[in-house]
């Protein structure tokens, strides 16, 4: 089987993916999915989100060379995919505007999202003004605290924002609270989902509508979690390295899980990695052999925030400052003339409470 195939008719990777869902759930997500295949073989609809990827996004983002930081790190040439450069400064308005125009065409005038980082709430809420939508976003309490900046920012474009308070006030509570309103409202409500996780079609539609920017840069894959305080500590979010596969949020993959299949909670300095599961396709795509999956730690990642600062002039999200620690590591070991394309996912703005509280610095 070509991995091109996947998911399968019933949203499955291999033995991941799915749709473990309450059966309120099984029309809407059945509707998604004929809607999306229309979408999706419709040229107007196609060539309304080039469109807007052009010229409401900036794409193609561009491919920057760093020079400094690849001289500082010694070995392999280190250049940017600098989705931070994108409107709102991030990846997640790719997956946004596409789904935001599946709303439109399915009717729905009501949106709803989850946001860890804050940096798909501020995606969702942006399409939401610009297509003249309700938006409702749930975010973890902790979350709302450690991402202030992108709060105001959804609050500015016209959205409302819920503080979950349940569990461990991160991205995991945020997503069990969207699904419930999902529940509650499906006739009017679209469920706007910013990562490749939940139930089919979701992780399908939104790495279709995030693979711009591997078409845009066709490179072989490696992929970085979050190492927390280090795997070996129990205190991270590092799900393909020390977890085991497990159902949660509708759809099966690797979990943080005890031997009862119970969720065990997770940290990471980044709110945006700081979630017990892992899309089903980067399951597959591991236990297949075809990607590789590494852990950095929050220290690490940290560090590489600042070289990123000092050497280049490019504040990074500290979920993309683990993408260029494992550069920094895997950079001595190649030769000069080698490449290594690092997908900076995002601008760091939205974290530089979380930095200087961990300097000692008050703002
Ligand atoms: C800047 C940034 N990078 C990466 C991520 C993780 O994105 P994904 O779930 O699409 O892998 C997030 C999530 O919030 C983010 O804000």
């Amino acid at each position: 089987m070509k991995l091109t195939d996947l998911p399968d008719s019933h949203g499955h990777f291999g033995p991941y993916g799915g749709i473990f869902v309450a059966e309120t759930l099984m029309a809407a997500l059945e509707e998604l999915r004929v809607e999306y295949d229309k979408a999706r073989n419709d040229p107007a609809f196609m060539a309304e989100f080039e469109y807007e990827l052009k010229h409401y996004v900036g794409r193609p983002s561009p491919v920057y060379h760093a020079k400094r930081l690849s001289e500082q790190y010694g070995g392999a040439q280190i250049y940017l995919k600098r989705e931070d450069l994108n409107h709102t400064g991030a990846h997640k308005i790719n997956n946004t505007i596409g789904q935001a125009m599946l709303a439109r065409r399915m009717g729905k005038k009501r949106v709803i999202a989850e946001t860890g980082a804050g940096q798909h709430g501020v995606a969702s809420a942006t399409v939401a003004a610009r297509y003249g939508m309700e938006c409702v976003v749930y975010m973890g309490a902790e979350d709302v605290a450690r991402q202030s900046p992108n709060v105001f920012r959804m609050k500015l474009l016209g959205a409302t924002v819920v503080p979950v308070s349940s569990g461990s006030k991160t991205l995991k509570d945020a997503l069990n609270e969207a699904m419930r309103d999902w529940v509650t409202n499906v006739e009017s409500t679209f469920y706007i989902l910013g990562t490749a996780a939940g139930p089919h079609p979701y992780p399908m539609l939104v790495r279709d509508f995030q693979c711009v920017i591997g078409r845009e840069c066709l490179t072989q894959k490696i992929g970085v979690e979050a190492g927390g305080s280090g795997v070996e500590s129990g205190r991270h979010a590092a799900t393909l390295t020390a977890g085991t596969p497990g159902v949660l949020h509708g759809f099966r993959s690797y979990l943080m899980q005890d031997e009862n299949g119970q969720i065990i909670e997770t940290h990471s300095i980044s709110a945006g990695l700081d979630y017990p599961g892992v899309g089903p396709e980067h399951s597959w795509l591991k236990d297949a052999g075809r990607a590789e999956y590494v852990a950095i730690n929050d220290d690490e990642a940290m560090a590489a925030f600042h070289d990123l600062c000092r050497f280049e002039g490019i504040i990074p999200a500290l979920e993309s400052s683990h993408a260029v620690a494992h550069a920094k590591k895997l950079a001595p070991t190649m030769k000069k003339d080698q490449i290594i394309l690092v997908n900076l996912s995002g601008r760091g703005d939205k974290d530089i409470d979380t930095v200087a509280k961990l300097s000692g610095i008050s703002l």
